[in-house]
Parts: C-alpha cells; structure tokens; sequence
C-alpha cells in the first residue's frame, strides 16, 4: 500500500461485494458506453448478479481499491487470467486498474507464473496494452444470446521455470 495515494489497494472482503456490483454496473452502463450499444451493456451486466459475484470471487485472487470510505474498483486474477477489472466511471483515467493490475501481476510472478492471459473488452484494450499485453485475436463473447467483441491478450512475465 502506498501511503501517498488517496486511495489504498487491499483484498477482498465480504462486506465489499453490494458496492462492488455497483462498480461493475457503472463500469459497464457508463464506462463502455462508447464501444456496446444498449442492448450489449444490458446482456454484459446482467451476466453477474450478487449471488453469482459471491461465487466467482470465490475463486483466485480479488483486490479492491478504496478511495476514501468508498470502493472504486476492483480485479480478479484466477491462475494465470486476468477475470476482471472494473473501475467506477468517476474515478476512471487516475491509475486505479494500473495499481490493482500490477498488485495481481506481482503476485502472479511470485507464484513463478510465466504468462497472463485476459479476454479484454473493446473498452479495455488500450488498458491492456499500456500493461504491455498484445492481442492474439479477436473473440465474440456470447451473453444471453447477445454477442460482444473482446480481444484474446497476452503478456509474459519471463517466468521461465
Ligand atoms: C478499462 C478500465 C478498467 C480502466 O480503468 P482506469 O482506472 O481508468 O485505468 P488507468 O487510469 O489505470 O489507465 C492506465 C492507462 O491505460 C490506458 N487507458 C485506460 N483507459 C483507457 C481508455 N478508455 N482509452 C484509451 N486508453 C485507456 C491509458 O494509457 C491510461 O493512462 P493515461 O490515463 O495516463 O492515458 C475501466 O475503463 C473500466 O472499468 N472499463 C469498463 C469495464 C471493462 O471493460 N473492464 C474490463 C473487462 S475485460
């Protein structure tokens, strides 16, 4: 955690997950307005309710970032993919998924983890890039019958074992 930063980096907690689907939500509804059209943003964020958030983040490793008294972000590693990264529309373009990235890639490189994989939005594909991992290809993900482009990216970490 560094001191210095409004906003600190730390894991998962139960009480977190009500905002934290709020923060998907907005991050979808609001901060992917400009690449999915209504309908897709409808079909992305109802692919998660608080239930279904409860049991994927069961799984790997989740990181929240918490701006004052409020949860502005959050991501998922499980092995060696990066599941998620959502950040508030409001709190977007200030480093937030920069931090949590690097503390979920950290942690991979410990666990001698040679490359990362993600399956990023349109949205999130400059993000991804910036975090030095190059698309493999174009993907449709299928929500309910909706489809949504994203990219297959990768980066690797030089953990050669
Ligand atoms: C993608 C997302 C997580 C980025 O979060 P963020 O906290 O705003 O990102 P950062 O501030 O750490 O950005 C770091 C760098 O990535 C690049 N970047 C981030 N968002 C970008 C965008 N929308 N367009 C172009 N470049 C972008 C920039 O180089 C940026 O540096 P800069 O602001 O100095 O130019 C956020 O926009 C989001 O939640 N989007 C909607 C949900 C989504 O698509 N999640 C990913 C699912 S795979």
């Amino acid at each position: 955690m560094a001191p210095f930063l409004p906003f600190q980096i730390r894991p998962l907690e139960v009480a977190d997950l009500n905002r934290l689907l709020g923060v998907f939500r907005d991050a979808i509804q609001v901060g992917s307005a400009g690449e999915y059209d209504q309908q897709q943003r409808d079909a992305w964020s109802r692919g998660q309710n608080y239930d279904s958030l409860i049991s994927l983040l069961s799984e790997g490793e989740t990181v929240v970032a918490q701006w004052d008294d409020e949860l502005v972000g959050f991501a998922q590693r499980i092995a060696d993919n990066i599941n998620m990264v959502y950040v508030h529309p409001d709190s977007a373009r200030v480093g937030i998924a920069t931090l949590l990235y690097q503390h979920l890639e950290d942690s991979a490189r410990v666990e001698g983890i040679p490359s990362l994989t993600t399956h990023a939005s349109l949205t999130a594909l400059e993000f991804f890039r910036f975090m030095g991992f190059d698309s493999e290809g174009e993907e449709q993900a299928d929500r309910g019958g909706v489809n949504l482009k994203r990219h297959l990216m990768r980066k690797s970490l030089g953990n050669f074992q």
